[in-house]
Parts: structure tokens; sequence; C-alpha cells
């Protein structure tokens, strides 16, 4: 049996009926509509389908829908702003972190969480909050590198 929940991603609410064990990844993607989160290993193992919850960062594939409700959820899609893409997202195309480009969302969801709570991270804090992120293409380098950058950026225009 479904439930009707309100979902708030990117700060717009979302009216949906969910059933009691989709996931909050399923959901955003097929209820809400936005398919910028990825579904990768549906396990907690990749990172592709990280989002925002409260501004925290987690495996949208491994939460209930339902335990959603009344939070704030932040998709890759809710990066932007007006119009403009978020430094992280601009310099991580310009350093070529973007391959395949399968895990990338869930890089930028845990990049942004990072910036947010810790403006000036060092490389090691950088590889240590995308740990739980895993990519087939890149080697790393480039988006370590990215975010190394977006950082010095977004904290330098704060
Ligand atoms: S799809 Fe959620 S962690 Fe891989
Ligand atoms: S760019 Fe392909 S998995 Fe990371």
């Amino acid at each position: 049996m479904k439930t009707a929940l309100t979902l708030t991603v990117n700060g717009i609410a979302y009216e949906v009926e969910v059933e009691p064990e989709r996931s909050l990844l399923t959901a955003l993607r097929e209820d809400v509509g936005l398919t910028g989160t990825k579904e990768g290993c549906d396990d907690s193992e990749c990172g592709a389908c990280m989002v925002l919850l409260d501004g925290r960062p987690l495996n949208s594939c491994s939460y209930l829908a339902l335990q959603a409700g009344g939070r704030q959820v932040t998709t890759v899609e809710g990066l932007a702003e007006d119009g403009e893409l978020h430094p992280l997202q601009r310099i991580l195309l310009e350093e070529f972190g973007v391959q395949c480009g399968f895990c990338t969302p869930g890089m930028l969801i845990s990049s942004k969480a990072l910036l947010d709570e810790n403006p000036h991270p060092t490389e090691e804090e950088v590889r240590l909050a995308l740990g739980g992120n895993l990519c087939r293409c890149t080697g790393y380098q480039k988006i370590v590198r990215a975010v190394m950058r977006a950082a010095e950026e977004v904290s330098a225009g704060a």
C-alpha cells in the first residue's frame, strides 16, 4: 500500500505516493523525476547515489523515502545557482575530472558537504571525504585537484 509523502528536494516540495520499502534514490529518480542521482551498486558501496539530507551526505539507495519526509534533500541538480554551475562543477570539468560521469553526482555531493563543513581542506581530508565514492575512470587525482581548487575559489569569494 502506498503512503502520501512530501519530499522537499532542492527547496521544492514534491507530493508523491510511495511504498514503504521504496528507497529515497528510486523516489527521487522515478517519482520526483530528478535523474541526476545515479544508481550504481544499490548496496551502499559506490556513492553514486549520494545526496545531502539536511546538509549531510548519505547513500540514498540505502535510505527509505518515507524517512526523508519533512527533511531537506539536496541532489546534484540543486548545486547550480541562477543558471551558473557551482565552482565544484565547473572546475571538475576544467580539470578533466569527469569521464564517463557516472560517479560525478556523488563526488560533487560529497565535495559540497566537505567544503560546507571545512572550507580549507588538506589533500588528505579531500581524499578521506571522497572515500565512499568510487570512480573507475579518472584515477581520482584530477577529482582531488579540482576539489582543492574549488575550495580556494569558494573561500576566496566567501
Ligand atoms: S548505488 Fe548507492 S552506494 Fe552505490
Ligand atoms: S568518471 Fe567514470 S566512474 Fe568516475
